[in-house]
């Protein structure tokens, strides 16, 4: 089989785990990378013997060699990025979310049906082992129809700042770093209903909280703790077409005792919960069961969902695959995060037709 020659964009955190997963890949040559401080890139070229480092990003578009590109960029350069590299007819792997909005969204999407290549979000909750077991369980209709989900994503303390703090870049706050993950993981198992209508709230009540002491959290390279322009927290109830609904909350702080993540689904044969750990209910013989899968990862395994995401992407480049997370789920993501957007600053529920 012919060899994927990759490229990857933005050498910051997420990067190293595109290149350790293509890295891993028996068909992918790790052909180049950019990223706007060169050194950041040529670090990246040596750790993983990769032959270019690119002076300047079209090179990457224009030159012949290069089949495929990941995009581990600031939100705000992924759809550009992402056309462009469509226009010079790469697939691309793009890093969560899509885009800043729905309409770079779209526009990237007619990029990808207009030039006949793949574009695959960055959805890598989708490619989590825990998750693969429990949609097994759904398609073969054992939680009967879902018509409610809760998802939550609760950080007491952990606005990362730089460039996440900066809405001009990354478009807000936990709602679009943090949101995207779970409402999308939600929406998926749901079996991707059309969104009807959205409430939603964003607080920005707390700050950054740099003034805390004696506690560690994750801060970006270009963490200023003077600089926040994001919501602290944001909720949402998204109600679907065929009558589902998801509430949601995710916070980059709040005054609660401890960081939270939970995903939970409710259909009329049985209940799931995917984080923090897979569960499935469900009532055999008049008595109600939990059932506890045996697998090794019962809780999202960021490494080997990486490489699921990675070997996926690789072997629909490759063979022409569909994706399992394609571009217009994309999209229908920037909808429903813009409409929370929307309705929070609106002050009033946002209806689509
Ligand atoms: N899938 C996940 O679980 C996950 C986790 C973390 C981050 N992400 C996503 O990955 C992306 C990057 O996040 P990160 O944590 O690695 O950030 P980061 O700040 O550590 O790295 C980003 C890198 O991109 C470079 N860059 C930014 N804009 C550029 C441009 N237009 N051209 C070239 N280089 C550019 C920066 O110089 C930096 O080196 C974000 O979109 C984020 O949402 C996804």
């Amino acid at each position: 089989m012919a060899k994927l020659r990759v490229c990857v964009i933005g050498t910051g955190t997420i990067s190293d785990m595109h290149f350790q997963s293509y890295a891993k890949h028996p068909d992918v040559i790790l052909y180049g990378v950019f990223d706007y401080v060169r050194e950041r890139a040529e670090e990246k070229a040596q750790a993983y013997g990769i032959p270019h480092v690119y002076e300047e990003l079209h090179e990457i578009f224009a030159d012949p060699q290069v089949d495929a590109v990941s995009i581990c960029t600031w939100n705000n350069s992924h759809a550009e990025l992402a056309i462009a590299a469509l226009e010079g007819g790469k697939h691309v792997l793009v890093e969560k979310p899509l885009s800043l909005n729905l309409e770079e969204a779209i526009e990237v999407q007619k990029a990808a049906q207009k030039n006949n290549r793949l574009l695959q979000v960055g959805f890598v909750r989708r490619f989590a082992t825990n998750t693969k077991v429990l949609k097994s369980f759904i398609d073969d209709g054992k939680l009967g129809d879902i018509y409610y989900a809760k998802a939550s994503c609760i950080r007491r303390i952990g606005n990362p700042g730089g460039w996440f703090a900066d809405k001009e870049r990354s478009g807000g706050g936990p709602l679009i770093d943090l949101g995207v993950h779970v409402i999308d993981i939600c929406w998926y198992l749901m079996g991707r209903p059309k969104v009807k209508s959205i409430s939603g709230h964003t607080y920005h009540q707390l700050g950054n909280r740099a003034n805390v002491k004696n506690l560690k959290f994750y801060k970006a390279a270009d963490y200023d703790k003077g600089k926040n322009t994001v919501e602290d927290l944001a909720n949402a109830l998204v109600t679907f077409e065929n009558g589902a609904s998801l509430f949601v909350d995710v916070s980059y702080t709040l005054h609660t005792k401890k960081d939270d993540i939970h995903v939970k689904l409710f259909g009329t044969k049985g209940g799931a919960e995917l984080e923090p750990e897979l569960v499935m209910i469900s009532e055999e013989n008049d008595t109600i069961i939990n059932i506890h899968p045996q697998i090794d990862h019962l809780s999202f395994d960021f490494e080997n969902a990486f490489q699921n995401e990675i070997d996926s992407f690789v072997q629909c480049c490759l063979t022409g695959a569909e994706s399992i997370a394609p571009v217009e789920d994309g999209v229908e993501m920037m909808k429903i995060l813009t409409g929370i957007y929307e309705a929070a600053s609106k002050k009033c529920e946002v209806v689509f037709s």
